[in-house]
C-alpha cells in the first residue's frame, strides 16, 4: 500500500521504517529539517536499537522516503498521524497543538477513499472531534484510531511483531472499509495471529491510556512496597519475586527502584487525570495522583539516601551518577528519574558528574548546568559515592574490585536493584538500595 507517516519522532520514524519493511511504499513527513535530513540519509536521529540497520535495509529498496513537504503525501491511501502530545507547560493536560497542525496540513492533500489513522496518544474524545472535522472538510475520507504500544529500546520488534492491534473505527460501512484497509496495512503481523481488537473511537483512545496507567500503577505499587520494606528491613526484590510467581500478578513491571519516567507514562497519567476531570469523572482516576506521588518520592528518597550514606551532608561531595536516560537502551531524557536526581544533588551543592552510554548529548541540551562526561572512568574518578540510576548492561556488569581502584570512597547506591549486594559488600563496599535492607 502507499502510506504516509506524519511526524517522525520515536514513534513515527520507527513506524515508517517498519511499514516499508512490511512491504509498503512509505513517505515520512516532519517539520524538523535536521531530522528529515538524517532519515533521508538512512541515519536514525535518535538512539534506538535495530533502527539504523532497518533504515539501511529499506532505504536501498526505494520503498521509504522522507520529506518536509506535506504535499508529497498526496497519492498515499493511508495516512498515519504519529506526532507528539506532550504535557502542557504548567498543566496536567496534553498539548494537542501538533495533532491539530498535522490534521490542518494533511486535509488539503487528502482524496476520497483515503484513511487517516491516529496513532498519537490523545485524550478520549479527540478522535470524534477530528472525524467531525474530516466530515466537513474532507467528506470522502475516514478516520481510524490505532494506538501504539511500542516501548523505546524495543520499538522495531514491537512494531513488526506487536502483541495486539487495536482499531477504533466509525460504525457502518465506513468502519468496515477502515478495518479492511488496516488489515491490509498489518497483513504481516496479522499472519502471525496477532490479536486484533476492533472497537469504537473512545474505547481505542482509552485502551492506550488505561494500559499506560496500569503499567505506572504496577511500578508505583511495588515502589510503595519498597517504602514499607525500608521501614521494616524487608527486601522488595524478594517480595516481587514471591508475588510475581502468582501468574495473576506476574513478575514483569515489578522492578522497584527509582520509578518510571520518559515521554509517556508520566505525562499520560497526568493527561488522563486532566481529561477525567473535564468529563466530571475525576474520582475514577484520583488514585493516579497517588501513583504519581509515590513515583516522585522515590527520587527524593534517593537524594536523601545519598546524604545519609555520606554522613549527613552532600555539600561539596564528589558524586558519580551512572545513567541519564529514563531507561536503558534509549537516549531519551524526558522526565528521566536519573537526571532528575542528578539535578537535585547538584542544586543541593554536591559536585556531580553524570555519564550515560547514549544520552549525554540530550542531557546536556536539557541541563547545560550539569557536568556531563562521556566515559564511566571520568564520572567515577575520585568519587566518594557512585549512584547507579539507569540500568544499562555495562553498569550491571561492573566489577566491584575494578571500580574500587578508581573511586575515592567505596559507597554505591543501586537505584535499580540490579547489583548483587553480597558481591559488593564482600569487596568492601557500602551497598545501599531502595527497598532493600
Ligand atoms: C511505555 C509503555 O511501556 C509502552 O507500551 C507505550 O507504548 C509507551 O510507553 C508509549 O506510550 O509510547 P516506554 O516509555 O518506552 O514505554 O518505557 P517503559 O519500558 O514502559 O518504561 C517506563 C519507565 O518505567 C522507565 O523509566 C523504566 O525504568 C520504569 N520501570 C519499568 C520501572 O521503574 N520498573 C519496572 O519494573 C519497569
Amino acid at each position: 500500500m502507499k502510506i504516509s507517516v506524519i511526524g517522525c519522532g520515536y514513534l513515527g520514524a520507527v513506524h515508517a521504517a517498519c511499514m516499508a519493511r512490511l512491504g509498503h511504499e512509505v513517505v515520512g513527513v516532519d517539520v524538523d529539517e535536521a531530522k528529515i535530513a538524517a532519515l533521508a540519509e538512512g541515519r536514525a536521529p535518535f538512539f534506538e536499537p535495530g533502527l539504523p540497520e532497518l533504515l539501511g535495509e529499506v532505504s536501498g529498496t526505494g520503498a521509504l522516503r522522507f520529506t518536509t513537504d506535506m504535499a508529497e503525501v498526496a497519492g498515499s491511501q493511508v495516512h498515519f498521524v504519529c506526532v507528539g502530545t506532550p504535557q502542557r507547560r504548567g498543566e496536567y493536560a496534553a498539548d494537542l497543538r501538533y495533532v491539530e497542525s498535522a490534521v490542518d496540513a494533511l486535509i488539503p492533500h487528502l482524496r476520497d477513499g483515503d484513511l487517516v489513522v491516529g496513532k498519537s496518544t490523545v485524550p478520549v474524545g479527540t478522535a470524534a472531534g477530528i472525524a467531525e472535522r474530516l466530515g466537513r472538510e474532507a467528506p470522502g475520507v475516514s478516520l481510524a484510531w490505532n494506538p501504539e504500544f511500542l516501548r523505546e529500546g524495543f520499538a522495531v520488534k514491537d512494531t513488526l511483531h506487536p502483541d495486539r492491534l487495536v482499531y477504533g473505527v466509525p460504525g457502518g460501512e465506513a468502519g468496515e472499509l477502515a478495518v479492511a484497509q488496516l488489515d491490509e496495512v498489518y497483513a504481516g503481523p496479522l499472519s502471525e495471529h496477532t490479536p486484533r481488537v476492533v472497537t469504537d473511537y473512545p474505547t481505542a483512545e482509552l485502551v492506550k491510556v488505561a494500559a499506560n496507567s496500569f503499567l505506572a500503577t504496577k511500578i508505583s505499587f511495588i515502589n510503595a512496597m519498597a517504602e514499607l520494606c525500608e521501614e521494616t528491613g524487608a527486601d522488595v526484590t524478594r517480595l516481587a519475586d514471591a508475588i510475581g510467581y502468582d501468574d495473576r500478578i506476574g513478575r514483569k513491571f515489578l522492578n522497584a527502584g527509582l520509578g518510571f519516567g520518559g515521554g509517556c507514562l508520566p505525562k499520560d497519567i497526568r493527561a488522563f487525570m486532566a481529561r477525567a476531570g473535564e468529563l466530571g469523572a475525576d474520582q475514577a482516576v484520583a488514585f493516579l495522583k497517588e501513583i504519581d506521588a509515590i513515583n516522585t518520592r522515590r527520587r527524593v528518597r534517593m537524594v536523601d539516601l545519598a546524604r545519609e550514606v555520606l554522613d549527613g551532608s552532600i555539600v561539596g561531595k564528589r558524586i558519580a551518577v551512572l545513567g541519564a536516560a529514563f531507561k536503558p537502551n534509549s537516549d531519551d531524557v524526558r522526565d528521566s528519574p536519573a537526571l532528575d536526581v542528578a539535578v537535585q544533588l547538584a542544586r543541593q551543592g554536591a559536585d556531580v558528574r553524570v555519564t550515560d552510554p547514549e544520552a549525554v548529548p540530550n542531557a546536556r541540551r536539557l541541563h547545560p548546568e550539569l557536568r556531563l562526561v562521556e566515559s564511566l572512568d571520568e564520572a567515577v574518578v575520585d568519587a566518594e559515592i557512585v549512584l547507579l540510576l539507569t540500568e544499562w548492561q555495562e553498569y550491571r556488569e561492573l566489577v566491584p574490585a575494578e571500580l574500587a581502584e578508581k573511586v575515592a570512597g567505596l559507597r554505591i547506591l543501586d537505584g535499580r536493584n540490579v547489583l548483587d549486594p553480597v558481591a559488593w559488600r564482600a569487596a568492601g563496599w557500602t551497598y545501599r538500595a531502595l527497598g532493600r535492607p
